[in-house]
């Protein structure tokens, strides 16, 4: 408590200062943002008041409410440039998606999870298709989206407009919003008001470019990013309304994506600073949303973190992959990394649903996640349990189902072997925080190793960054993901893993995932609830990324899925409970998604063409020899 109040001192202080040194020529742009704020609130309490006044249980006053509550809906979208950046969790109250959310943002890495309840009115438009409404849980929804817009209200003009770093900001976010949730259907119920909402912020956003530029003429949006964006406008004016038609594929690469560079190039040459957690993990330097630096997830140098030269980077990759491949990391000297994440099979186990265990005959409870582009995720394992990269490798090696070592013997093992002790103590000078060699040094060559597999660029991609051409099967396959499979509202761009823009959080969902195919039963494994327990966290998990998935195959949690085809007649009949599962806290929706069997192919095509065209390595040819005989018999990979 009392360090919150210390921050709000702090906050308060900077506002009081950034006030008393406002720019002048902030005016225009300032009155054009007061004026749409001021339009919101209004309709607002329009609909506040058209909801007390009707009679709900009508048809035909539902159907009034709902309008209202559209118009509402549209005002809102003129606010969400400023919304979405200044106060992300003020929008859950204005406009949140789920009723509960439980927050795994960075900063809560080294906290608990909380609760976060929504309100606003993508909720009150769900919940007004329940069968027994009740009024004043429609007006309580309302009302405390106006009241958080009045607390927003009070402070954001004194804390941002007084400069004009926070706009760069704020756009970077909406073109990274425009690409991957505001033409999905995430937080928009009615899929028809998808597109229209989409030409609503786009036509307000040029408007509001024009006004900033008169109020910051030494700071403009250029000529060209204001040309490109004229295009981008008449390009969704001119697409179908219907969101399932619309070519988000053409949208993203030659308009989203390209507006992108320019604003970053803005955000360098104008030398925008940010203070906002917000951007915590994104990336000045990407010149492309489809960049694999848009954003840091894990740090996987871990203790190396401050080595800059290649050549030392390189000899810890070597190291790194001994390593993987050395069975010395386990307890019986027969089990290594490359055991159950075969670095040939996308670094996963394609053999086994689930992996096998230490005792050499039971499986364990879950299937082996590949380890390419791990590092993007916020969270590790699929439960999200631990924070960092090297932290799992200190749970595995010591798990007596997994690889049933201990660290303490390990190291010695390791140190026993003269190229290891060699290599380690030669590095020892990169790392003056840790003098001797511990198990800190070696499970960062370990993450190392295999996180510079994540390098590589898929066709997709390349048609992204560089307008490369892609099979017209795949490009319709992307406009189906992103629209009526509905699995960009979970799978996010760039890597379709659960971390939205502005990329500090990991995602967990509940699909109702079965035991087996035959869909008699729930997957026993309780997921993110073995973390946090709540209601809501039960069944969840980690939402994957689909990159290389047509090679990792078996799929979810426990493997249950042989094919793609397979999970993708999952979710057209709606996960778990659209198959008839009692699922209680299911977030994937249950009505079925319709996809024809030219939708189908089309779905797999398209992640086929997110494949990475990945260098791999053969193994080592042998291992470092140790002074301890017994040990060198290893085998490179282990035994089983
Ligand atoms: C016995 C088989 C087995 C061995 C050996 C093993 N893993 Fe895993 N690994 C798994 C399974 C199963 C999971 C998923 C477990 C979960 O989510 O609870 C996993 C998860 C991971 C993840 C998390 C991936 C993600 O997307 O969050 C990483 C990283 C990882 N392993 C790296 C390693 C490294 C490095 C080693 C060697 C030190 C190793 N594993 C050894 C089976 C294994
Ligand atoms: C409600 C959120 C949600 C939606 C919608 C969704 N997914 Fe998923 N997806 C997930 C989660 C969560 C997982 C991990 C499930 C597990 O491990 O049991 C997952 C896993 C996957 C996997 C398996 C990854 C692996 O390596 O095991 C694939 C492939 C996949 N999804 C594709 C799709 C496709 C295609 C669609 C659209 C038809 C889609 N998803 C829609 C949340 C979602």
């Amino acid at each position: 408590m009392r360090k919150r109040l210390l921050i709000s001192i702090i906050i308060f202080a900077v506002a009081v200062i950034s006030f008393s040194f406002r720019d002048n020529g902030s005016g225009i742009y300032t009155g054009y943002y007061n004026e749409k704020l001021d339009a919101f609130s209004r309709q607002q309490e329009a609909l506040l008041s058209c909801i007390r006044t009707t009679d709900i249980s009508t048809s035909a006053g539902s159907e009034k409410i709902k309008q209202q509550i559209q118009l509402t809906r549209n005002r809102l979208k003129s606010m969400d440039f400023w919304f979405r950046y200044l106060e992300p969790t003020v929008y859950k109250k204005i406009n949140g998606p789920l009723p509960v959310e439980w927050e795994t943002e960075v900063f809560e890495k080294f906290e608990k999870p909380y609760k976060r309840e929504g309100a606003g009115l993508t909720l009150a438009a769900l919940y007004l298709d329940e069968e027994h409404v009740n009024k004043d849980t429609l007006v309580s929804l309302i009302k405390q989206s106006i009241t958080a817009t009045a607390t927003y209200r009070a402070d954001s003009i004194t804390k941002n407009f007084g400069t004009y770093h926070h706009f760069f900001l704020c756009n970077r976010l909406f073109l990274l919003n425009l690409a991957a949730i505001y033409t999905t259907g995430f937080e928009c119920p009615d899929t028809a008001q998808i597109i229209p909402e989409l030409r609503i912020m786009l036509s307000d956003a040029n408007n509001m470019y024009a006004a900033f530029n008169e109020s910051f003429p030494a700071t403009p949006v250029t000529e060209n990013y204001l040309a490109l964006f004229r295009k981008a406008i008449y390009f969704s004016n001119t697409q179908p309304a219907n969101y399932t038609v619309f070519d988000h594929f053409t949208f993203i690469r030659d308009y989203v994506n390209p507006l992108f560079a320019l604003n970053q190039q803005m955000i360098k040459d104008y030398r925008v600073v940010s203070h906002s957690l917000v951007d915590y993990s994104l990336n000045k330097q990407a010149t492309s949303i489809f960049k694999k630096n848009i954003y840091n997830g894990q740090n996987a140098k871990g203790i190396f973190l401050r080595v800059d030269d290649t050549a030392v980077l390189a000899d810890i990759e070597k190291i790194g992959k001994l390593l993987f491949y050395d069975p010395i990391l386990s307890g019986n000297n027969l089990r290594s990394c490359a055991s159950c994440h075969k670095p040939t099979q996308y670094f996963t186990d394609t053999a086994f649903a689930a992996s096998l265990q230490y005792n050499n005959k039971d499986l364990l409870p879950r299937n082996s996640p590949s380890l390419l582009n791990a590092q993007y995720n916020h969270l590790i394992m699929l439960d999200g349990k631990h924070i960092s990269l090297q932290n799992q490798i200190k749970a595995v090696v010591s798990n007596p189902v997994e690889m049933g070592g201990e660290e303490k013997a390990i190291l010695q093992k390791i140190m026993s072997c003269n190229q290891y002790s060699k290599a380690f103590k030669k590095l020892l000078k990169y790392t003056p925080q840790e003098p001797e060699v511990c198990f800190e040094h070696i499970a960062s060559a370990l993450t190392m190793y295999y996180a510079k597999f994540s390098k590589y660029y898929s066709p997709f991609d390349d048609a992204m960054n560089d307008q490369a051409n892609i099979d017209i099967a795949a490009k319709q396959g992307f406009n189906l993901f992103m629209s009526k499979a509905q699995c960009a509202t979970c799978h996010f761009v760039p890597q379709f893993n659960g971390v939205k823009p502005p990329f500090i959080s990991s995602e967990f969902e509940v699909l109702g995932v079965p035991a087996h195919k035959d869909y008699k039963q729930l997957s026993a494994d309780k997921g993110r609830y073995e973390v946090n327990p709540a209601g809501e966290t039960m069944n969840a998990f980690r939402t994957g990324s689909v990159r290389n998935a047509a090679h990792t195959m078996p799929y979810m949690h426990n493997g249950v899925f042989n094919t793609m085809a397979e999970v993708i007649d999952f979710y057209d009949a709606g996960g778990g409970a659209g198959h008839g599962l009692k699922v209680n806290n299911q977030t994937l929706p249950s009505d079925s998604l319709h996809l024809s069997a030219t939708e189908k192919t089309q779905l797999v095509q398209f992640i086929g063409s997110l494949n990475e065209n990945i260098t791999f390595e053969n193994p080592p040819a042998k291992l470092p020899v140790s002074k301890i005989k017994a040990l060198n018999n290893r085998k490179v990979g282990g035994t089983y």
